[in-house]
C-alpha cells in the first residue's frame, strides 16, 4: 500500500474562527477518497488546504512523504502532481474545448503543436467528447462541461485528481455518467482521486473510503468504506448523513 497524501493533526481556521481540529488521515494510491459531511462543516476548506491555496504549517500535509510546503512552488506540482476539477468545470468561455485542454500543455510542456493536438484529441475522447473539439463551453451541456473540465484537469497526466462537488448541478443520469467515468479513470489509469461530495448515490457508487467531518465535534468522527460505515457506525450523525435520516442508530 502506497500513501500518496498524509495529513497529520491538521487544524483549520479562518482567523480566530476554528473550522476543524486535529484532522489525521492518509490517502492511498489508486483509491477514490471521499471527503463528506454536512454543509458548512469544512469540506471545501480542507480541499483548499490540500491544494495549497490556504497555507499550512510544517509537518501537517505530506505528498509522497514530502512536506507540501517544499513542493507547492516546484514547477509541475499543479498539473503533473495534482490536477483539479473545480466546481462548475471552470472552462474558459472564450476558448473551444480543444483550446481549453491544450492550454496547460502549451504552458507547461515543450511539446509541438502537433503533439499537443494529438494529446488533446486523446483526452477529449477519453471523456466521451470526441468530435466536440471546436465547440465552445456555452454550446455544450452541463454534464459535458464537467467532462471537458476533467479532460483539462488530466491534460498533464497528474498522479492525483481533486474534484469539488463533481455532480453539483447535474441531473441524475449525467451524474451517474460522470461517476462511471471517474471509476473508469481510476481503473484504467490507476490515478488517485480525492472528491468532496454530498451526493449519496455517488458516495456509495464510487467511494473506496470516506472520511466524515463532523460539524458539531469539529473533527473526523468516522472513516471507512461507505457500506461499512452505514452498516456498523454507532455515530448518529454519520448514520443520519449516510441514510438521509431514514436509519436510526
Ligand atoms: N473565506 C472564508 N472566511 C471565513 N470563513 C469561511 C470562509 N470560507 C468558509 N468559511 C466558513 O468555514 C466553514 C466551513 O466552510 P466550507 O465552505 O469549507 O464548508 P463546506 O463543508 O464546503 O460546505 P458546503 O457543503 O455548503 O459547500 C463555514 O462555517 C464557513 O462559513
Ligand atoms: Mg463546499
Amino acid at each position: 500500500m502506497v500513501i500518496k497524501i498524509s495529513v497529520k493533526n491538521l487544524n483549520m481556521s479562518y482567523g480566530n474562527y476554528v473550522v476543524m481540529n486535529d484532522l489525521s488521515f492518509d490517502v492511498q494510491q489508486g483509491e477514490i477518497f471521499l471527503i463528506v459531511g454536512q454543509s458548512g462543516c469544512g469540506k471545501s476548506t480542507l480541499l483548499r488546504y490540500l491544494l495549497g491555496l490556504k497555507r499550512v504549517g510544517r509537518h501537517k500535509i505530506f505528498y509522497d512523504g514530502t512536506d507540501m510546503n517544499s513542493m507547492v512552488n516546484v514547477p509541475g506540482f499543479y498539473g503533473k502532481k495534482i490536477g483539479v476539477l473545480y466546481q462548475g468545470g471552470a472552462l474558459w468561455s472564450s476558448m473551444t474545448l480543444a483550446e481549453n485542454v491544450a492550454l496547460p500543455l502549451e504552458t507547461y510542456t515543450p511539446l509541438s503543436k502537433k503533439e499537443i493536438e494529438e494529446i488533446v484529441a486523446l483526452k477529449l475522447s477519453l471523456v466521451g467528447l470526441k468530435g466536440f473539439e471546436d465547440f465552445y463551453p456555452s454550446q455544450i451541456s452541463g454534464g459535458m462541461q464537467k467532462r471537458a473540465g476533467l479532460a483539462r484537469a488530466m491534460a498533464l497526466d497528474p498522479e492525483i485528481l481533486f474534484f469539488d462537488e463533481p455532480s453539483a448541478g447535474l441531473d441524475s443520469v449525467s451524474a451517474k455518467r460522470l461517476d462511471d467515468l471517474i471509476l473508469e479513470l481510476k481503473e484504467s489509469l490507476g490515478v488517485t482521486i480525492v472528491i468532496v461530495t454530498h451526493d449519496l448515490a455517488s458516495i456509495f457508487a464510487i467511494g473506496t473510503r470516506v472520511v466524515y467531518l463532523d460539524v458539531e465535534s469539529k473533527t473526523i468522527t468516522a472513516m471507512g468504506t461507505p457500506h461499512e460505515l452505514l452498516a456498523s457506525s454507532n455515530d448518529p450523525n454519520v448514520i443520519a448523513f449516510l441514510s438521509r435520516g431514514t436509519k436510526a442508530v
